[in-house]
């Protein structure tokens, strides 16, 4: 049992970046599994905000090896300028950073594509970051794909032609005209440089780390809610942000997986588009925002807010069968008077439910709250669950008995210190 996985239960946006970067020292290995640089991991230490997209949030541990595992998919110009920002801050990853050669690369026609879609479907657009996700994935599956192994190949060129050729047909379709001239630059010098850094089979290269007896951590991108089969589908990400992609998406037998991390803001936040019962259009929703500096780290979009979701919540915990919950952000709701959980969903027909419907989207749900008295005081230095204050500590409890799995972590502000753990 030696592949720890953890992943956001909510619509991504949890706060992972912190907290693997808060329990890396328990582990030898942080891999990612799934995504690209649609994720943004936010890490805050030494009064410096980094965000990464494609780099495993170990990084900064010299000790730790990060993979990229095969189910990423990778954009080399974005993971260059990530590993150069890093190298001026001191941090040298040529030894601790190693790429599957099954990651799926995204070229800069993906990008386009994903832009020409969301186009084409005006109202009803994803909310894509654009950063080419989706058309990759779509190439991966459609079995026509580049892999970063292709890039050691005497015919890439043509392969990366043939490819190209494709989507241009593609575009035309859509009648996008894109210049891919310094974007095509741009992907081959970073072709070269990725060429210096260990691409691995990484398959096997994390099955001897287990043999070895080293501890993975498999660090999920995006959230439960934004799984491609049990998401808000179709407004979803293209990927399985649940506990089953990290297996697929590293190579990983499911016998090793040991504790499943399920970590969730104390209140939701969502960007793009989709379902989201539990929004807040008024005040409130304003000030989640505005407290809690709610805007993406990928794309700087404001993200949409609104109070927790126990339906969602027990649904993302049900599918991902997650031993401890890790609640962030208890901080952004120091000054709230009063906070609401959504403990139910009414239909349309008057029946309430503590289950998902089948689709979101067209299914109108009006959620049933319950009402908590807010604790209105500041989080500071706190060294115990023992010492929080009397109605955080019913908050926590209530959302422990709801949805049946101990809070074992407490995040109440952006720092590492600001972190409490519980055994
Ligand atoms: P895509 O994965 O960029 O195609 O975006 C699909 C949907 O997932 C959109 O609603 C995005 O806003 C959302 N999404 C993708 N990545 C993230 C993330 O890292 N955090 C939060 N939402 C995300």
């Amino acid at each position: 049992m030696c592949m720890d996985i953890l992943l956001g239960l909510q619509w991504g946006d949890e706060g992972k970046g912190k907290i693997v970067d808060f329990i890396a020292p328990d582990y030898q290995v942080v891999a990612r599994f799934q995504g690209g640089p649609n994720a943004g991991h936010t890490l805050h230490f030494d009064g410096i905000k980094h965000v990464l997209h494609q780099i495993p949030s170990g990084a900064f541990r010299p000790e730790i090896k990060n993979l990229i595992g095969n189910g990423v998919v990778l954009d080399l110009h974005t993971l260059k300028n990530e590993i150069l920002s890093l190298t001026k801050l001191g941090v040298d990853l040529t030894r601790n950073l190693f790429i599957s050669k099954k990651a799926q690369l995204i070229i800069p026609t993906h990008r386009a594509l994903d832009a020409a879609s969301e186009k084409q479907k005006g109202e009803n657009k994803i909310g894509s970051t654009l950063r080419g996700i989706g058309p990759t994935y779509a190439d991966k599956v459609a079995r026509v794909g580049l892999r970063v192994g292709d890039i050691l190949l005497p015919d890439f060129k043509e392969r990366y032609n043939a490819l190209k050729a494709r989507h241009l047909e593609q575009l035309r379709f859509y009648a996008y005209e894109v210049d891919l001239q310094e974007q095509e630059e741009q992907f081959f010098e970073a072709v070269e440089f990725i060429k210096s850094y260990p691409l691995v089979d990484s398959e096997y290269f994390i099955n001897n780390e287990i043999r070895k007896g080293s501890r993975i951590l498999a660090e999920g991108a995006q959230g439960s809610l934004l799984d491609i089969d049990f998401g808000s589908y179709p407004f979803v990400t293209s990927s399985n942000t649940t506990v089953a992609g990290a297996c697929t998406g590293l190579g990983v037998a499911p016998h090793h997986i040991g504790k499943v991390l399920g970590i969730f803001k104390a209140y939701c936040t969502r960007v793009g588009s989709g379902p989201f019962p539990t929004e807040l259009f008024d005040e409130t929703g304003e000030r989640l925002r505005r407290i809690g500096h709610e805007f993406g780290a990928t794309t700087g979009r404001p993200r949409r807010c609104g109070w927790l979701d126990l339906p969602a919540l027990k649904y993302a915990v049900m599918i991902n069968h997650v031993t401890n919950l890790l609640m962030m952000k208890a901080d952004v709701l120091n000054e709230f008077e009063e906070i609401m959980v959504c403990t139910h969903y009414e239909l349309p027909d008057g029946t309430i439910t503590d289950q998902l419907p089948y689709c979101l989207n067209s299914t109108k749900v009006t959620p049933v709250y319950q009402r908590f008295t807010g604790w209105q005081c500041e989080l500071t230095d706190l060294q115990s669950f023992e010492e929080l204050p009397a109605a955080l500590a019913d908050y926590i409890r209530f959302i422990e008995q709801q949805v049946g799995v101990p809070v074992t972590l407490l995040s109440y502000g952006s720092n590492r210190k600001d972190t409490l753990m519980r055994a």
